[in-house]
């Protein structure tokens, strides 16, 4: 239960700070508070809890917490000092792990904007083991990092540097704490799967997927992932593949011209409630004030970026430095309270974002294309399973932002989902049941669509918890004891067709291209 209050709480601060990174990333595109589907404040997650290996027993949601805006912000955080709870790997006995298919963001990184006339945060982005947060693999991945030239680069990525390497971060750099966030993923995830036996020692090429946008702190986060959850890995044998769009929509499948449609309307919303709110305001023109700047000018520096990096790292709020270098008096610095303003608004700009359902459209049109490859490899690899040759990939890995994980949960129907935290991670689980006949309780014997006797299910986790029964493509499915995943074919209709019900349509193609009105 303890783990449970403490996730409740981490939704909550996720959600407001989901605001905040969202609104780094896409500033210009996205004024506000581009969340993804944020996790209310004031609501429990609701997710089930693994507590039995047998069942996934939905925990209902009692007490809503307390709504923190700072408590929020450090969830968001994701600060490395804790051990959680991770129930990946868990199911009924006797099934088999067939794949894995993992989204994560990136680790903490330095800001990506800067507040005029403050000194900015002093973060040594250089890696070393004997400063905080460290890892026992961290010095091992330094090393290996270094033989990097072995590997297979698509594109450009091989003049990416694969390790953070400034003693004053530049903008938006993997900082340690990424690289340790990730280094811990990577190992919870191999403690959760070695016994299903994933990868083989001797794994192919084709059994391991890497795939990641060009930026240094998503190719960093996804070595780093894959350090932890494989010590030493031959290099030989990996390719490191490109995804242009922050969307993983490519290279086929990114034109749809009414996903912008539903983009520019969720921004228009989001503008309106901004502009709105008159304690933003407030809180906008006191710091304006202090730092002796046009309310404007601090505004389109997006300082809620720069106050978490800052409450992340544990270093005071910044303050107005004079010509000099002198920090300008008591009064001169920005505060936790309108830090606690902006988060405010960020996460009621949230439930109004749920409210009117726009962003889940645009996420629905943003997000098909992955899915719909997620969901081409779980069926392949369920054929492949029962004809005995292991053609689909075990793990594949994408490493990607906050703008691909905030509308992947909106579009899978996570609304309760917090917003995605620094080393956020969603799992796709592929599960097969053993063969014979079916489990009482179970109905027929649906054909599924793997040989070897059995039927194949999906699992979804957030974050370490089983999210499988709080996705749209499973909730109303009934559970019964002897079947508590979730049917493959249900997650299959989702994607090919169910999904587009919410835009009157029926496949991607169709909403796309829709006449709009
Ligand atoms: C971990 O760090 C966070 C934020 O810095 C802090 O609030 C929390 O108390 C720390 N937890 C432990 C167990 O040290
Ligand atoms: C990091 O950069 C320094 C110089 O800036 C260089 O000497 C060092 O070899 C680099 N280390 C790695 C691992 O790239
Ligand atoms: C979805 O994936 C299938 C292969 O699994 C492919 O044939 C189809 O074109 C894809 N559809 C879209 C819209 O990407
Ligand atoms: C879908 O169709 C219904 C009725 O035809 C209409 O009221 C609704 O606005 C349509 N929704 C969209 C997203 O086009």
């Amino acid at each position: 239960m303890l783990a449970r209050n403490r996730f409740i709480l981490l939704v909550v601060v996720g959600a407001v700070l989901a605001i905040v990174s969202l609104s780094l990333q896409f500033l210009n595109l996205m004024p506000t508070t581009p969340l993804g589907e944020e996790q209310v404040p004031g609501r429990g997650v609701r997710t089930g809890l693994g507590k039995s290996r047998k069942r996934v027993i939905p925990v209902p949601h009692t007490e809503p917490p307390e709504l923190d805006p700072i408590a929020e912000a450090y969830g968001y955080c994701n600060t490395p000092n804790r051990t959680e709870q991770a129930w990946e790997g868990h199911s009924p006995a006797d099934y088999t792990l067939l794949s894995v298919q993992v989204m994560i963001r990136h680790g903490d990184r330095y800001p990506l904007y800067s507040i005029p006339k403050t000194k900015r945060p002093a973060i040594d982005c250089t890696l070393s083991p004997s400063r905080k947060p460290s890892h026992p693999q961290l010095s091992a991945f330094i090393s290996h990092m270094g033989r990097g030239e072995l590997g297979h680069w698509e594109s450009t990525l091989g003049s990416v540097p694969r390790l953070p390497n400034h003693s004053a971060c530049e903008m938006g750099e993997l900082t340690q704490t990424g690289v340790v966030q990730h280094l811990l993923n990577g190992q919870r995830l191999q403690q959760a799967y070695h016994r299903h036996r994933l990868l083989p020692g001797d794994w192919l090429p084709r059994q391991l997927w890497l795939e990641t946008t060009g930026k240094s702190r998503t190719l960093q986060s996804g070595l780093a992932f894959l350090y932890g959850f494989l010590p030493d890995f031959d290099w030989r044998r990996l390719t490191v593949r490109h995804q242009r769009s922050t969307l993983f929509c490519g290279p086929e499948a990114c034109d749809c011209p009414a996903r912008g449609r539903y983009l520019e309307e969720e921004q228009r919303r989001q503008y309106r409630l901004r502009v709105g709110d008159a304690r933003l305001e407030a809180a906008y023109v006191d710091m304006a004030r202090a730092l002796t700047l046009p309310p404007r000018q601090l505004r389109a520096s997006n300082p809620v970026d720069s106050l978490l990096c800052h409450l992340c790292h544990g270093l005071p709020f910044p303050c107005l430095q004079t010509p000099g270098g002198a920090v300008a008096g008591e009064k001169a610095c920005l505060t936790v309270q309108q830090f606690a303003e902006i988060r405010r608004q960020q996460l009621d700009d949230e439930a109004d974002k749920r409210r009117t359902g726009l962003y889940r459209k645009y996420a629905v049109l943003a997000m098909h294309p992955f899915l719909n490859r997620t969901a081409g490899r779980m069926e392949r690899a369920a054929r492949a399973a029962g004809a005995g040759g292991a053609k689909e990939a075990a793990l594949a890995l994408s490493s990607a932002h906050d703008v691909t994980v905030a509308p992947l949960l909106s579009a899978l129907g996570l609304e309760e989902a917090r917003f995605p935290r620094f080393a956020a991670r969603l799992v796709f689980e592929l599960w097969r049941s053993p063969p014979g006949p079916p489990a009482k309780g179970g109905g027929g014997k649906a054909p599924g669509a793997g040989g070897g006797g059995g039927e194949a299910f999906v699992r979804l986790l957030y974050n370490g918890e089983d999210v499988t029964f709080h996705a749209a493509f499973c909730r109303s499915h009934k559970r019964h004891g002897s079947r508590p995943l979730c049917p493959l074919k249900n997650f299959l209709s989702f994607v090919r067709r169910d999904m587009f019900a919410s835009l009157n349509a029926s496949s991607y193609h169709e909403a796309c291209y829709k006449r709009p009105g």
